[in-house]
């Protein structure tokens, strides 16, 4: 269906020509691409002011944006977690949400058993010796790290990416216990052999811990000192999720009076910063928020972040709304 006056909208994301071609068939497209650069919020609110559509990735799209914006109808991200966006402010102002959920689990997943592994056996460590020259012989005291079989894994957000993770680590031999509001139904938890418990019990009682959840008002904080001191001496924490769910201060706390044995991060409290003191423990595995940072996921999520578009402007639809709009 051809729409007469094209919609005008801003890109502030990576687009591949095909993209870039099928969006200027209808749109009026302004573009940047953020494999160049990213925006700051000015500038960004410099583009945005006059279109009716947004595709962003990660950028804040807060009130005071939102406000500017007279003609905005709608915003799609490129991702699945949308703490990015005020959503609520949004759905008052009517303007859609949208975001790409699914297309990412499996590189998210692979992501968690790859942050998991590389700081139960020490592989940036490995890596740093052999490219520092310190790779002499094969001394038999080097890098002893953690076995998995048998020890228990603890899914905090057993969405379905949680439930993925799940499904990797069992055939390593790790017991799956999980912490999420709803339980899962029976014939999902028989499946991937998993056992709810409280925040308290699996902090308590699981070797490695995984966070999985969204970042909301209430998951703000949800690991602070209190949660560490209640963790295991010789467990590993593991946040590929959102940086803010973990008190990054108490984190190193935590670390340095060895509340823990170690953590692996993927995500940070203000990110892209991080405390320096981080990155000069061996015990820490860090990465540039590249969960999703696999081909096929990032070129799936702009491609569904453009279809949530057209389908919006089109066809009055949209495939995966995040509010509800009258
Ligand atoms: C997501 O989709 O939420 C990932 O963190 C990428 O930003």
């Amino acid at each position: 269906m051809e729409v007469k006056v094209k919609p005008k909208i801003f890109v502030h994301s990576w687009l591949s020509e095909d993209l870039s071609s099928r969006l200027e068939k209808y749109f009026e497209v302004d573009h940047h691409d953020t494999m160049k650069s990213i925006l700051s919020g000015t500038e960004l609110l410099n583009r945005v002011m006059n279109v009716d559509g947004i595709l962003v990735q990660s950028s804040l799209i807060d009130k005071p944006l939102i406000q500017s914006c007279a003609n905005l109808k709608i915003v799609s991200n490129v991702g699945v977690g949308f703490d990015n966006i005020d959503a609520k402010f949004c759905t008052k102002m009517g303007v859609q949400v949208t975001n790409t959920p699914g297309i990412l689990n499996d590189a998210v997943a692979d992501m968690s058993m790859a942050l998991l592994l590389a700081v139960a056996r020490r592989v940036p460590e490995g890596d740093q010796i052999v490219r520092s020259g310190g790779f002499k012989a094969n001394f038999y005291h080097l890098l002893w790290g953690a076995d998995l079989k048998g020890e228990n894994l603890g899914i905090i957000g057993m969405g379905s990416i949680g439930q993925d993770v799940a499904k990797r680590a069992l055939p390593f031999g790790l017991n799956i216990k999980y912490h999420n509001r709803n339980r899962l139904n029976n014939n999902i938890e028989t499946s991937l052999n998993a056992e709810w418990m409280s925040l308290e019990s699996l902090l308590k009682s699981c070797r490695f811990i995984i966070i999985l959840c969204p970042l909301t008002n209430e998951t703000k904080h949800l690991i602070t000192i209190n949660e560490f001191q209640k963790m295991k001496r010789d467990s590993f924490l593991i946040n590929i999720a959102r940086g803010p769910i973990v008190k990054e201060r108490d984190l190193i706390i935590a670390l340095e009076n060895k509340l823990i044995s170690g953590c692996a991060l993927d995500v940070y409290e203000f990110e892209p910063n991080y405390d320096i003191k981080l990155a000069k423990m061996n015990n820490v595995v860090l990465a540039p928020h590249a969960g999703s940072a696999s081909v096929k996921a990032r070129k799936g999520m702009v491609e569904l972040a453009a279809k949530n578009i057209e389908k919006f402007f089109l066809e009055k639809n949209v495939l995966n709304p995040v509010n509800i709009i009258n």
